[in-house]
């Protein structure tokens, strides 16, 4: 039998897992690492834009959805900031650096950076995890600073020991190029001088002006009353983006395990504008 050749490049397609290597695993919280993956080639998987998810796979173990929190703007290496509370994350906390694993992607749209966005004063919301899609925007923001207003960002958690990204807020998005961090956390705790309570409380007393345009990931529960906080501070639905989270197996539409209405949150999301969720029936 006579060997197959292929010419040409390979064809990317989104539904092609990509071999990818874990070269390094940083610990953000008691339950949350960050995992820097490269292509095996070296560079990134693929191309993505701030907001978009991709499936990882260890082979044999398992695949889940995970927001790409490296922003566009690196090509070295992507990252994925994972909480451990299954099958495939406890795997994943456990590996090592040389862990091979399968990308697949990007999937689902994008916050609108480069249209809707340009030009506006940005407010970032975001409580948990929540953050790990919003590192994204938000370092892509500062990498291209010149093209946005100024940027505030809301940010909590349990506990101190539960903020992720805490030495890269302090030490690169703190008090620089017009960006103000307000950091809180749900109780008092002895080593904590910041503000203490949930995070829809604190954007109320925070009194941003209605015309800044608000970008929000978390818990449902924070979604939903940071949304209701929002519209009561007569900020527009138009200028209210946020994103949803149910659970995916394809990522591509074909499945039915993440729809809501006639909508695909794998594909016609994960990011809705406040005023596009008015047509999505009450089920999220
Ligand atoms: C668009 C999108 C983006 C995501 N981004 C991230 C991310 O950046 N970081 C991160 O840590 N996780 C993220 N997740 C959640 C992640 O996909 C799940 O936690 C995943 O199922 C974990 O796999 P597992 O095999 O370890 O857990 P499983 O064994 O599948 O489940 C563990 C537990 O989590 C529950 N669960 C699983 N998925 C969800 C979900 N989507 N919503 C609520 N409960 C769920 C299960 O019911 C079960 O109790 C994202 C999910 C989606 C849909
Ligand atoms: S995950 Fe299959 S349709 Fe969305």
């Amino acid at each position: 039998m006579s060997a197959i050749r292929l010419s040409g490049p390979p064809v990317r397609d989104a539904l092609i897992p990509v071999l990818g290597v874990i070269d390094g695993i940083r610990e953000e919280t008691p339950d949350v690492r960050t995992f820097r993956v490269t292509a095996l080639g070296g560079g990134v998987c693929f191309v993505h834009e701030p907001g978009q998810c991709a499936m990882l796979s260890i082979p044999g173990v398992g695949e889940a959805m995970f927001s790409i929190s490296s922003s566009p703007t690196n090509s070295e290496f992507m990252e994925f900031s994972v909480k451990r509370c299954g099958r495939l994350t406890e795997w994943l906390h456990q590996v090592e650096p040389g862990q091979e694993v399968t990308v697949r992607g990007p999937y689902g749209n994008h916050f609108p950076v480069d249209t809707e966005l340009r030009g506006k004063n940005l407010l970032f919301i975001a409580g948990g995890i929540g953050l790990a899609p919003l590192r994204s925007v938000i370092n892509y923001v500062r990498h291209n600073r010149s093209r946005y207003g100024a940027v505030d960002i809301v940010y909590g958690a349990r506990g101190a020991a539960d903020l992720v990204f805490f030495n890269e807020i302090k030490t690169e998005w703190e008090d620089r190029d017009g960006v103000s961090v307000h950091l809180t956390i749900d109780r008092e705790e002895e080593s904590w001088s910041g503000h203490v309570g949930f995070v829809p409380d604190f954007v109320r007393e925070l009194d941003f002006p209605p015309d800044l345009t608000a970008l929000l990931c978390g818990p449902p529960v924070m979604i939903k009353f940071t949304l209701a906080g929002l519209l009561e501070m007569k900020f527009p639905k138009t200028r209210i983006y946020t994103t949803l989270e149910l659970r995916m197996k394809c990522g591509i539409g074909k499945c039915g395990r993440c729809n809501i209405g006639s909508k695909y949150v794998c594909r016609d999301g994960p990011v809705f504008r406040r005023d596009q969720m008015d047509e999505l029936p009450n089920e999220y």
